[in-house]
């Protein structure tokens, strides 16, 4: 059991949980992540921890409503309540090296995964300019951000009350498109790095691509048991299968099969949106 030590609505749709787990941070490294089972017979879900304290034994996570789960954490997890189980550190952590230039982006909560691997990538000497894109109430790590690198950019763009939730994504992902260019152009990154939804990555990546610019992406398939054997979150990686939980999470974005990830992300969403509607009533 793992004690709630603070909880904190920090934007839209994002709750920041402040979780007692001495045992997984004390290993913790910047780009490995958690598995996170919140309520008895409940599913569990991979989550970044954003920041943590070795000596004092917590991590942060930030927790965004995409489905069920995360609504239902988000809505009845409590300061003083308890997560059931957190297994980790996960994953391998993200490659430290000096790279020069770094563009690290994270496109809406992307982000959190962003800030601990761009800010270790600052301390070893890289100059690191983060980006954020996403609707304007879902900006977080502002401040967290601008403190940790070179130059960090909040790019919000407004929700159009008139327009469906997918047509209103359409307009980040363009937004990003443009700034990205724009970024590329100014910085001359030697390295791009890129947290998000998988059809966000490919975009990103088709323009990084004109740059012949290097990129690496976090990829989030789905995921189950975190540790290679359930084969849940097989990707396609320089015409290889990988598992992302033992694999990666970090790839080089130019060996990836976006379209088999795009496809194999949306196998279930059908059942998403009705186990979300069901606990909605
Ligand atoms: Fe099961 Fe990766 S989550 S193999």
């Amino acid at each position: 059991m793992y004690k709630i030590l603070e909880r904190k609505e920090i934007a839209m749709r994002n709750v920041w949980f402040k979780v007692y787990a001495p045992h997984v941070v004390k290993k913790l490294q910047p780009g490995q992540f958690v598995i996170v089972r919140a309520f008895e017979n409940g599913e569990r879900i991979p989550l970044t921890p954003v920041m943590w304290d070795k000596e004092e034994g917590w991590m942060g996570l930030v927790v965004f409503t995409r489905g069920k789960t995360t609504m239902q954490i988000n809505t009845e997890l409590k300061e003083g309540d308890y997560f059931l189980n957190i297994a980790g550190p996960l994953g391998n952590p993200a490659p430290m090296k000096k790279y020069g230039k770094i563009l690290a982006i994270g496109l809406y909560t992307g982000i959190v995964e962003v800030f601990p691997i761009a800010k270790a990538w600052q301390e070893i000497g890289n100059e690191v300019h983060t980006l954020q894109v996403t609707f304007e109430p879902m900006i977080i790590l502002k401040d967290e951000l601008e403190k940790a690198v070179s130059k960090h950019t909040a790019v919000g763009v407004p929700i159009d009350p008139e327009k469906s939730f997918p047509e209103n994504m359409k307009n980040v992902t363009a937004k990003a498109r443009e700034v990205v260019r724009d970024m590329i152009k100014e910085i001359n990154p030697d390295l791009v790095f890129m947290v998000g939804p998988v059809g966000d990555q490919k975009a990103i990546f088709e323009v990084v691509r004109e740059f012949n610019v290097p990129m690496l992406v976090d990829l989030h398939p789905i995921m189950v048991d975190g540790t290679g054997m359930c084969g849940a979150c097989r990707v396609t990686v320089g015409g290889k299968v990988r598992f992302a939980c033992v694999d990666g999470p970090t790839f080089n974005a130019y060996e990836v099969d976006f379209d088999e990830l795009i496809k194999r992300s949306s196998y279930y969403r059908d059942l998403e949106m009705r186990a979300m509607q069901e606990y909605m009533q």
